[in-house]
């Protein structure tokens, strides 16, 4: 099992796709707490231990779930120590260049392992792998293995040759492969809230974006393999699942074609669309949660909206990633819609569902060629939208993106940070009277554990997302109404009622 920093990782888990935040001063001290899960010892004895590092979005998080389910097949066991590790794999990030910064770091970490142990192997799998390839056994000696994301399959292979000497390399990107038939072995779980992921890859091409390079084309799950998979962790006690894609409101199968782009041009097909798949989950037990990441503003639909307000166990909250505020950097940064289509979507959000529905977005600072006023569009949106809470990065410049290859990277690391740090101070501000907001009330609130501060107290997350802790002493897993007596920014605290 996975485990290491909870605090962080919750916050990181609540945007449900991206952990490697790039964090201003005061977020620093947070950060180097730990930014990446590993495995722990699961126990069982073994020959061979596995140790894997993962950093990046949940989709990496689940991912490391799925290589541990192949690995463990062939015999190998987890351990908490890359010193005790037969075989170390780290599932990397791409999204900004801090993010392979680190993973750098951690492989001249390595490399004083391996000095101890020459017959370890080592691997890198996810996007690094993906954007890097063969690059990546030229730079680093101490890679044996380079395996992208749609790969995964050919590890027990690769490491049989790694161990004969052999470094491996597979980087071909499947337009199908969704690993539907492999059983994730839960990692980092608390038993209780568990990821399923639903789709992989994008179509969408953001200018800014790596991911539509690492992670190829669009392509969903089957609704039955993931409907099964839901059941079967509500058989075993958890009681909340968060379905997992880059642009989930894409999400479109049939039982011909799961490809996005080879479906779309097919006629006459019958065909499951985010909105049936909700409603198949969310079918499954009134008990069994239900969230899913990350939308998108073009794709999310009234369809979408409506199906969240017949269940009640959709849970209340949307992450609704803007990017920027201003229509200018919007179709700069190739999202597709305008700053009207957005509030649109919000309205849409904020009729159906409810002033109590909870938002987030992702939002970056100092994309090319964003004036003062562009920036002063993204604060006055955010005052609009009134954000629940909000991911937010300065713009890196990623090599091989459409913005790398046509805009220059035109606004100073110093302007781009003082953007960002008043895109946070709004935030928490935000965040703050939106909590407030939820004085008094009371919500039915899933138990998740103990409270990350005091050993004493319990918390759960209401529908809308939101942390509340409280005083008592009940199963995980259980339901309980909790009215809210106090709030920070970030937490409610209340009383069981
Ligand atoms: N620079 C900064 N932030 C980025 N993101 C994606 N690519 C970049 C980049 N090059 C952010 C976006 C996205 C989130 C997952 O990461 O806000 O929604
Ligand atoms: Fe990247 Fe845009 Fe796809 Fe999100 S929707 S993964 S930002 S290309």
């Amino acid at each position: 099992m996975l485990t290491k920093c909870h605090y962080y990782f919750y916050l990181c888990r609540m945007q449900g796709l991206i952990a490697d935040i790039d964090l201003l001063e005061e977020e620093k001290n947070r950060a180097k707490v730990c930014d990446f899960k590993t495995t722990e010892d699961n126990g069982i004895k073994t020959n061979r231990k596995l140790y894997i590092e993962s950093y990046g979005c949940q989709m990496n998080f689940s991912d490391s779930e799925i290589v541990t389910s192949i690995l463990q097949k062939e015999g190998f066991g987890t351990t908490s120590s890359a010193k005790d590790a037969d075989v170390i794999l780290i599932n990397t990030c791409s999204i900004r260049k801090k993010a392979e910064q680190t993973v750098r770091n951690r492989l001249s970490y390595f490399n004083g392992v391996k000095k101890k142990n020459p017959d370890v192997t080592v691997g890198v799998l996810g996007c690094m792998a993906e954007r890097l390839k063969a690059k990546l056994l030229e730079e680093e000696k101490i890679v044996d293995l380079v395996l992208g994301p749609d790969a995964y399959r050919d590890l027990p292979e690769l490491v049989k040759k790694a161990e004969e000497g052999e470094k491996g390399i597979n980087t071909f990107l499947s337009r199908e492969e969704t690993y539907a038939d492999i059983s994730p072995v839960r990692l980092n779980s608390n038993g209780v809230t568990a990821f399923i992921a639903i789709m992989r890859g994008c179509d969408n091409m953001c200018s800014f974006c790596v991911v539509p390079f690492t992670r190829g084309r669009e392509r969903s799950r089957s609704p039955h393999s993931i409907v099964k998979e839901a059941k079967d962790l509500f058989d075993r006690g958890y009681r909340e699942v968060t379905l997992l894609g880059q642009n989930v409101d894409s999400y479109k199968w049939s039982a011909e074609e799961n490809n996005k782009a080879r479906l779309n041009k097919k006629e006459n097909v019958a065909t499951v669309n985010f909105a049936n798949l909700l409603e198949m989950v969310a079918k499954i037990d009134p008990k069994l949660r239900i969230r899913f990441s990350t939308s998108h503003p073009k794709d999310i639909t009234d369809e979408v909206l409506f199906t969240m307000k017949t269940y009640d166990n959709i849970c209340k909250y949307i992450h609704l990633p803007a990017q920027s505020g201003n229509s200018k950097v919007l179709k700069l940064m190739n999202r597709t819609y305008d700053r009207k289509w957005y509030i649109n979507r919000i309205n849409a959000i904020r009729s159906i569902l409810g002033t109590s529905c909870g938002i987030s977005s992702d939002i970056i600072a100092g994309f090319c060629t964003e004036t003062e006023e562009d920036h002063q569009e993204t604060l006055t949106l955010m005052d609009y939208v009134k954000y629940d809470f909000s991911y937010t990065f300065f713009y890196s410049e990623r090599p091989g993106t459409l913005a790398a290859k046509k805009y220059e990277d035109d606004i100073p690391l110093e302007v781009k940070k003082k953007r960002l740090q008043e895109i946070i101070d709004k935030q928490r501000e935000i965040s703050l009277e939106r909590n407030q907001l939820d004085l008094g009330k009371t919500f039915e609130v899933l138990i998740e554990g103990k409270s990350k501060r005091s050993e004493e107290k319990m918390q759960g997350r209401n529908s809308a997302n939101k942390v509340i802790v409280f005083e008592g002493s009940y199963p995980k897993g259980s339901y309980v109404n909790v009215k809210v007596t106090d709030c920070t920014a970030a937490t409610l605290f209340g009383k069981i009622v």
